[in-house]
């Protein structure tokens, strides 16, 4: 496997992502994070670590892979959240936006429950890829369309634990 991005890489521009996330909000207004497992397990981690004590978080779980590396264009609800989020400031918190289905549904389900704005952090974009015009407002890092895992994403459910970003090679 290819090194994409490594660990140092990731984090400078995590911390950077988190800064600007920061600046974005009227200062005191709670920020609440709607993390995407499992894949953003990893990038919600860094961002938070770099945040102020304003931040809550909340987990989502959906499916849209399967075990292979293309899409199916189909996403499911798994696990839903635990707080509703009316009123709130809520950004996604996802690991890559692919085709954008994924996205554009979640936006979609989230945006009914009334949150006072809704916004969209992803460490990764392979722009390339794109079936739907998805909006994200935040993004670490745009890819060439490769399969890549490390920092939460997985191949077959592996290689989640890498502190940096490879690109899936056969062998
Ligand atoms: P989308 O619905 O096509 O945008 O796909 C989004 C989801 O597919 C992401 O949340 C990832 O879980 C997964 N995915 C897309 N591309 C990759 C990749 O290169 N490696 C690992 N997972 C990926
Ligand atoms: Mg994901």
């Amino acid at each position: 496997m290819n090194v994409l991005l490594d660990a140092e890489t990731i984090h400078t521009r995590v911390r950077e992502l988190a800064a600007e996330i920061e600046r974005d909000y009227p200062e005191g207004e709670e920020i609440h994070l709607v993390c995407v497992l499992k894949g953003g397990f990893m990038f919600l981690a860094d961002l938070v670590r770099a945040m102020s004590p304003r931040v809550s978080l909340d987990f989502i779980a959906v499916s849209s892979y399967g075990k292979g590396t293309k899409s199916s264009g189909e996403v499911r609800m798994l696990k839903d959240l635990d707080s509703g989020l009316q009123g709130r400031h809520i950004v996604i918190v996802e690991d890559i936006v692919d085709t954008g289905l994924t996205l554009i549904y979640l936006q979609e389900i989230l945006r009914a429950r009334s949150p006072k704005t809704l916004r969209t952090a992803c460490l990764l974009s392979k722009p390339s890829r794109r079936q739907v015009d998805v909006e994200v407002e935040y993004i670490g890092f745009t890819i060439e369309d490769r399969f890549v895992v490390g920092y939460g994403l997985d191949y077959a459910e592996k290689y989640r634990n890498l502190s940096h970003i490879a690109v899936l090679t056969e062998g």
